[in-house]
């Protein structure tokens, strides 16, 4: 059963949004773009975000007892970071007396910055026979004036005796949340940063950012050194199948690359180590048998945000720095399609947008703030070039786009290299343009050069091994089966894309956008994607290329904690449907096999 969404509205905006039950009316605001102060983050110790109660539950916390005056408790004033939303509400938000400090990211988002490691510059005062306080209570009674509270494991704890005293007492605490990370001598506000790592299966993108500016300091890109234990997701589950030294290895392979990477932007930019004190992780960095996902019921062994020492993996950031990884929507719907819908801000607006990222499974989410679905549908190694007579990974002497006319030209990886093949954009170039040359019938026959005798292009449509086939180039062709192949691929993604769209009860008519997602997507031409049907049938204006939407979530939760908050409440705001067994999906899947015929592209 759905559970009814509730509805918040902020003053004297006049926004409103509905929510979960048991929401903060900070993160509803936040869902929104509706920036309450604070300095904390919401962690119910600055005092900054109140707001008045004009409608719905008020009742009071310890927070706000502690925070509010008792006139201001009794005008209605609370914590919006303590405040849950358990029927209707109505508040009144003061306008904000700063204008918060905002990054701009890719995609056009702005994030205001308030990341989860803050740095606070405090002159303490010195012990004395009047005042014999621990440097432990010392320190916090500090940052308590500050508003900030303080956890501190022992090894950081250890360091504080020798660190206080050579510095005169005037130090600068690194707060991860509520941990403490470390406490360097002086003012050292100036110098803080983090890491957000992209995981891909081919590829690993680290970016070193900086957290007092909200720019990135370098990036740097290089292939996944899981890369030999197979190239897709399968395979290196297979190999994790051979026990847990199998497993230790993937670890190892991930690790790794990342320590190279982090290696690489510290000697670039000249940050250290020391000064970095947390990383934001896309992808399974863990070592977590990933085995039971690869059989039914498809069950992996967590889909929860986690958070955890740097040390336990051994990666190369500050010796008490933390990772915190996204969660999953899926057992194949996984935390970088929570990064990418955290950076396209989908199920969070009113439009109605699908955001697609195609793989080896398309993955899937569709709606607004309203309402908003996520699926994975099995498309199969087409889109990456495997099982494609001539397909090839997307790297040099790959053609990676096709046009037609009375001669073939082709865009190939490298520029001026000869074609040694195909990849996933090109393939699904190559077949639009082959529909839209007659060349290619709409249920995925190729024509017979004899009825097509005064096509230019007639002599291209050859025989391979008794099979027809279209030469685009010297060597390379594309099969009949090769077709096949693609006509299965996007058939899959359309069909999940369509059992959504009914599940929701919208029509291409009432889509926004669609948002592709990934590096594949990147890539992909619009229109070849419309004409080939993979996507819906929107004006092409609308299918917009999202570019790598992982990683700019990654960074976007590296820069804000608030923003991170959203993308650990995504799993419970985005309804996971599972297609296998779905008769709607069998049934649909037949019917979009072959190719729309649709009106001619503007
Ligand atoms: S008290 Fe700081 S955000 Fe609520």
């Amino acid at each position: 059963m759905i559970q009814r969404k509730l509805e918040v509205t902020y003053l004297p905006y006049d926004r409103t949004t509905r929510v979960p039950a048991g929401t903060t009316v900070f993160s509803a605001a936040h869902w929104i773009g509706l920036p309450i102060d604070s300095t904390c983050g919401g962690r119910g110790t600055c005092g900054k975000c109140k707001v008045r109660v004009i409608q719905g539950r008020r009742d009071a916390e310890t927070a706000d007892h502690r925070q509010l005056r008792p006139s201001e408790i009794e005008d209605g004033w609370r914590l919006s970071c303590q405040a849950r939303v358990y029927e209707d509400m109505t508040c009144e938000v003061p306008q904000l007396l700063r204008v918060p400090k905002a990054a701009t990211m890719g995609l056009g988002r702005l994030v205001i910055l308030d990341p989860n490691v803050r740095k606070v510059y405090l002159e303490l005062s010195e012990p004395s026979m009047e005042d014999q306080r621990s440097d432990v209570a010392r320190l916090r009674d500090a940052l308590t004036e500050e508003g900030h509270d303080m956890v501190a494991g022992v090894a950081v704890l250890r360091t504080l005796p020798p660190v206080f005293r050579e510095a005169g007492f005037r130090v600068t605490a690194v707060l991860a949340g509520e941990q403490l990370v470390a406490v360097e001598a002086g003012d050292t506000t100036a110098e803080c940063y983090g890491v957000a790592f992209d995981v891909g299966t081919t590829t690993l993108v680290g970016t070193l950012m900086n957290l007092r500016t909200g720019m990135a300091a370098s990036v740097l890109s290089t292939l996944n050194g899981q890369a030999p234990f197979g190239a897709d997701v399968i395979s290196r589950i297979s190999h994790g199948m051979n026990g847990p030294e199998a497993i230790q290895e993937l670890q190892d392979a991930v690790v790794g690359t990342m320590n190279t990477v982090l290696g690489e932007l510290y000697r670039e930019t000249g940050v250290t180590p020391q000064q970095t004190y947390e990383a934001v992780v896309v992808g399974n960095v863990f070592g977590i048998d990933p085995t039971p996902l690869s059989m039914s019921p498809f069950t992996p062994a967590f889909m929860d945000e986690l958070s955890v020492a740097a040390r336990e993996i051994g990666l190369q950031i500050h010796p008490h720095g933390y990772i915190q990884t996204l969660p999953a929507l899926g057992a194949y719907v996984g935390a970088d399609i929570v990064a990418g819908v955290l950076a396209t801000g989908v199920a969070r607006e009113d439009r109605i947008r699908v955001f697609v990222d195609v793989g080896t499974n398309g993955e899937i989410v569709l709606g607004s703030a309203q309402r908003a679905l996520a699926t994975a549908a099995p498309a199969g190694p087409a889109f990456e070039g495997s099982q494609i007579k001539c397909g090839m990974r997307a790297t040099v002497g790959a053609i990676e786009g096709v046009q037609l006319s009375d001669r073939v030209e082709l865009q190939i990886i490298g520029g001026d290299v000869p074609p040694e093949g195909i990849c996933g954009s090109g393939l699904v170039d190559a077949v639009a343009q082959l529909l839209l040359a007659g060349l290619l019938e709409y249920s995925g026959r190729f024509k017979k050069p004899e009825d097509v005798p005064h096509h230019p292009l007639h002599d291209r449509l050859i025989d391979v091994d008794g099979m027809r086939a279209f030469l685009l180039a010297d060597g390379v062709y594309l099969t009949q089966r090769d077709i096949r192949e693609l006509q299965f691929a996007k058939g899959s993604i359309a069909t999940g894309i369509k059992v959504l769209m009914d599940i929701l009860g919208v029509t291409v008519d009432d889509l926004d956008e669609v948002l592709l997602g990934g590096s594949f997507g990147s890539y992909l031409n619009p229109e070849s994607a419309k004409i080939i049907g993979l996507v819906p049938p929107v004006a092409v204006d609308r299918i917009i290329a999202v570019g790598n939407s992982a990683g700019e979530g990654a960074k976007i939760a590296l820069l804000s904690y608030r923003e991170r908050q959203v993308a650990f409440e995504l799993p419970s705001r985005i309804e996971y449907i599972e297609l296998s067994g779905r008769s709607d999906f069998n049934d649909s899947f037949i019917s979009v096999l072959g190719f729309p015929q649709l009106a001619p592209i503007q």
